[in-house]
């Protein structure tokens, strides 16, 4: 097989392909290698491909001897990336003066999903710990000075219940998070009565509070036929929607929600409802916007945590929303308020 052929084939490869001699000098890229490092490398030492010594000491192995060998490496440049480099020994490429072949997969992504994995274990354990640590605090002050204080008893034991109680919704989110995910890919087989819905929602936060219960106000423009969805997980949407609203809008003021059918909305096909959970809060600075469905993101930790917050109704939401083949829009005026708008398709 001729050089030329032997590129025709290996310019079909989307990955980077480095053909190395025994005197580690480059033989030929293929057209991918050559994207990432120019076209001035061949007959180079393959140094200058990659300015890595785990890299070269891969490349070595198999030019002395190794069967394969493989690396993974951090590039800076133009960006961080995470490169897996394999070399291999080829059989009977001696006709191309080829010792080893060098392919180069960029697995950053891989790479970085692993990174989250790890940062989101190590978030949930910090969550967990805290409300534990006071728990064992308190345990500890029952059972030494505390022992025959009734009045502190009973402060202490309602303490131990609000702690219980934060742990108890931390658990049911992440449940509630690890079932929508692991359904992400499945569209919801339900038909939903979304009006109806919404005045049930609403309805679980006017009764709760007799004495002072939260000012929300619910219109619907339009009328609208059922619309594919999963009851329980809509429910969850607006839940957390209107919780936010009320949790972090100005007392008093009236949290709106409007249900308008969109005969036409980007993005979607078909005509679109769309459901609008506005407040009179402080609002959301712009840079805060992008973040805020991350799962552990919140603001003011203290402000959410001593709400009852976990830091995860908005990554459900999203993740909910999503599986419906929906959008979630922010809008937020510092001082004025903020809008979270739901589009969900409409047949
Ligand atoms: N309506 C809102 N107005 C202002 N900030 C909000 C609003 N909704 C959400 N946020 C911010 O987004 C963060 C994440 O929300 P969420 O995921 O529901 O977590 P939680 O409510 O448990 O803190 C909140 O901690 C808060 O800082
Ligand atoms: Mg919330």
């Amino acid at each position: 097989m001729t050089h030329q052929t032997v590129r025709s084939i290996l310019n079909t490869l989307s990955h980077p392909v480095i053909l190395v001699d025994a005197g580690r000098r480059i033989r030929l890229l293929n057209a991918a290698a050559i994207e990432q490092f120019g076209d001035e490398l061949e007959g180079q030492d393959f140094v200058h491909a990659l300015r890595d010594p785990e890299a070269l000491d891969c490349v070595e192995r198999v030019l002395s001897g190794s069967q394969s060998a493989e690396a993974i490496i951090q590039s800076m440049l133009p960006v961080r990336t995470t490169l897996k480099i394999s070399a291999v020994r080829p059989e009977g490429a001696e006709e191309l003066d080829c010792r080893a072949v060098v392919t180069v997969t960029d697995i950053s992504h891989i790479f970085e999903a692993e990174q989250m994995r790890s940062d989101f274990v190590a978030n949930v354990s910090h969550e967990l710990r805290s409300p534990l640590t006071s728990l064992t605090g308190i345990i500890e002050t029952l059972k030494g000075a505390a022992k025959d204080d009734e009045s502190a008893r009973q402060k202490f034991l309602e303490i131990m219940g609000r702690e219980a109680g934060r742990m108890n919704r931390l658990i049911g989110d992440l449940l509630s998070l690890s079932k929508v995910e692991v359904n992400a890919h499945v569209r919801p087989a339900g038909l939903v009565d979304l009006p109806k819905l919404m005045e049930q929602t609403v309805a679980t936060f006017t009764s709760r509070s007799k004495s002072n219960p939260p000012d929300i106000r619910f219109e619907t423009l339009g009328s609208l036929d059922l619309v594919p969805g999963d009851a329980d997980e809509l429910t969850q949407v607006f839940h957390n929607l209107i919780e936010n609203a009320v949790k972090y809008g100005v007392d008093g003021a009236p949290v709106r929600i409007r249900l308008s059918v969109l005969e036409q909305a980007p993005g979607f096909r078909g005509k679109a409802v769309s459901i609008s959970v506005r407040d009179q809060g402080g609002g959301i600075a712009p840079h805060h916007i992008p973040r805020l469905t991350e799962r552990f993101y919140r603001i003011d930790e203290g402000r959410s945590r001593k709400q009852g917050g976990t830091g995860l109704g908005l990554a459900i939401v999203k993740h909910i929303v999503n599986r419906h083949l929906g959008r979630l829009h922010i809008e937020s005026e510092v001082g004025v308020g903020t809008t979270f708008t739901v589009h969900l398709p409409a047949a």
